[in-house]
């Protein structure tokens, strides 16, 4: 078990279970407190993973933002701000990105081998491209990620990227906010997709903490026994 970073998967959604809206637009699940929250989580991770298709809808920086976190990392020792991490099977992604182009800190894209070259030619000078398998191999991924000396790996969605660590087991904590509003178009991306999660109705998830935080609650669940509670 060791030989994987503690992954901690980070989520807002509204009532309805959606993580985004249909139209194109970011849709804002958190307020202020909350985003201010996540940047504290992020400021404790080593590295923080989205999928292709968060960085092509959203344009994420996936930066630690506040100065002071910042600097007490670079007290610690560390880069100011996490590694980024992204899965592409297409490597369709611009190198232009925020994802890329903000933040003094490595990039890392994991690569279906069948577009590895289209994706040095497009990425080579912002990312390293990693080969990830055909198909991709999330437990790969995380083994590599480990060798590069990344310990707590939070993982930022979207939806595709979430099914697949909670299905695969390879989740050890799930940080859920809940907004107070319905987006209530089947058209938007859920929260997760289908597939056969280890958590069900005879096998409950165990919920770990319960926090409000102005309009909007988060709801920790421990996921493994590695769940570690601070
Ligand atoms: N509310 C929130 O907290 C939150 C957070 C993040 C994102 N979002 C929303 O979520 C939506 C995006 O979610 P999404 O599910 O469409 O995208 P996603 O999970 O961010 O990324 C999916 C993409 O990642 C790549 N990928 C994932 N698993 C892979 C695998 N095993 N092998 C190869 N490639 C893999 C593929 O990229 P290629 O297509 O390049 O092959 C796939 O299309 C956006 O609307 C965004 O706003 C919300």
């Amino acid at each position: 078990m060791s030989d994987r970073p503690y992954v901690l998967l980070s989520c807002g959604m509204s009532i309805d279970g959606y993580l985004d809206n249909a139209t194109g637009t970011r849709l804002l699940l958190s307020n202020d407190a909350d985003f201010d929250r996540v940047d504290a989580v992020r400021a404790e991770c080593d590295a923080i993973l989205v999928g292709a298709g968060t960085v092509r809808q959203d344009n994420p920086r996936l930066l630690v933002r506040s100065p002071a976190r910042r600097a007490e990392r670079v007290a610690r020792g560390l880069r100011p701000t996490p590694l980024k991490v992204t899965v592409t099977g297409r490597a369709d992604l611009d190198p232009a990105a925020r994802f890329f182009v903000t933040g003094d800190i490595d990039k890392l894209v994991y690569c279906a081998t069948p577009s590895l070259d289209e994706a040095r030619k497009r990425l080579g000078e912002v990312a390293t491209v990693v080969d990830s398998g055909d198909p991709v191999d999330l437990e790969l991924i995380l083994a590599d990620l480990r060798a590069r000396g990344v310990t707590r790996l939070m993982v930022e969605g979207g939806g595709t990227i979430h099914t697949q660590f909670l299905t695969a087991g390879l989740a050890d904590e799930l940080q859920l906010v809940i907004a107070p509003f319905f987006v209530g178009d089947s058209r938007a991306p859920r929260f997760v997709g289908d597939g056969r999660f280890p958590w069900g109705p005879d096998r409950r998830a165990e919920l770990a903490q319960v926090c409000q935080i102005g309009d909007v609650v988060l709801l920790r669940y421990a996921l493994s026994e590695r769940f570690a509670p601070a």
